[in-house]
């Protein structure tokens, strides 16, 4: 089970033979990554609602979402630690328009270097599933910390509603593999904790789109994580 590995487990995807063919692997449209284009864009949807939105990606990896949030007029700052990944990612930014920049960060999930309330929305696909599920809640205050009340939080991810449906699911998928995959129930707490309520779409029978919106904090008494 997932639950059983160690909080240290780092994904560096700079040590990978496939990194520079990550691309032909999301768009080979199967198992981790079925409905992948669709995925993104129902979070760059859901995220990216007014034009010169400030919007942050974390584990922006070869860009394939920041560049549909500049697409649909949104300001993208795309965050990552791997090298390789993000040199990808540079090369379709300076091949399109659009107003993305990507900037090197280390556990970016968890020490954001911007000040509170600095994003009109926050979106992740397929990198959430790296951070440990005992510091999965601390990343979802830090992502809404640096947010505006107002501003949306939005994940793409492989997801189960709970760790039952999780351990049920690893029967039926064998790709299924070391990582933590998200728990909505877990995901529902973590934003409750700061008067936020999750939404759901489940887009695969293992891939679900997650959004809050970062409440007032006058009308919640607490919008600061
Ligand atoms: C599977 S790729 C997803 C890339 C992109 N968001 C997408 O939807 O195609 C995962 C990305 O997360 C990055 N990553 C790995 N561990 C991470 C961590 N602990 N925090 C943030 N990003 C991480 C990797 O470098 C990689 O670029």
């Amino acid at each position: 089970m997932a639950t059983d590995k160690t909080d240290e487990k780092v994904w560096d995807f700079d040590s990978y033979s496939w990194t520079d063919r990550y691309d032909d692997a999301v768009q080979a449209d199967q198992d981790m990554y079925a409905r992948y284009d669709d995925v993104l864009d129902a979070v760059a949807e859901i995220a990216c609602t007014t034009e010169g939105a400030q919007v942050l990606d974390i584990g922006a990896g070869t860009g394939n979402l920041s560049i549909r949030c500049a697409e649909r007029g949104a300001c993208v700052t795309g965050l990552d630690s791997s090298r390789r990944m993000l040199a990808q990612a540079q090369a379709k930014v300076a091949a399109k328009a659009g107003d993305v920049q990507f900037v090197l960060a280390d556990d970016p999930f968890l020490h954001l270097s911007f000040d509170d309330n600095s994003f009109d929305a926050v979106v992740s696909t397929y990198a959430f599933h790296h951070v440990a599920h005992k510091l999965q809640p601390k990343a979802v205050r830090e992502m809404m910390r640096v947010l505006r009340p107002g501003g949306t939080l939005a994940l793409g991810d492989v997801a189960f509603r709970d760790a039952a449906a999780e351990e049920a699911a690893r029967g039926r998928f064998d790709w299924l593999d070391d990582e933590f995959y998200l728990h909505v129930d877990e995901l529902t707490a973590a934003v409750a904790t700061i008067g936020a309520r999750l939404e759901t779409r489940q887009m695969t029978p293992t891939t679900w789109v997650l959004w809050a919106v970062k409440p007032d904090a006058t009308r919640h008494g607490g919008g600061r994580a």
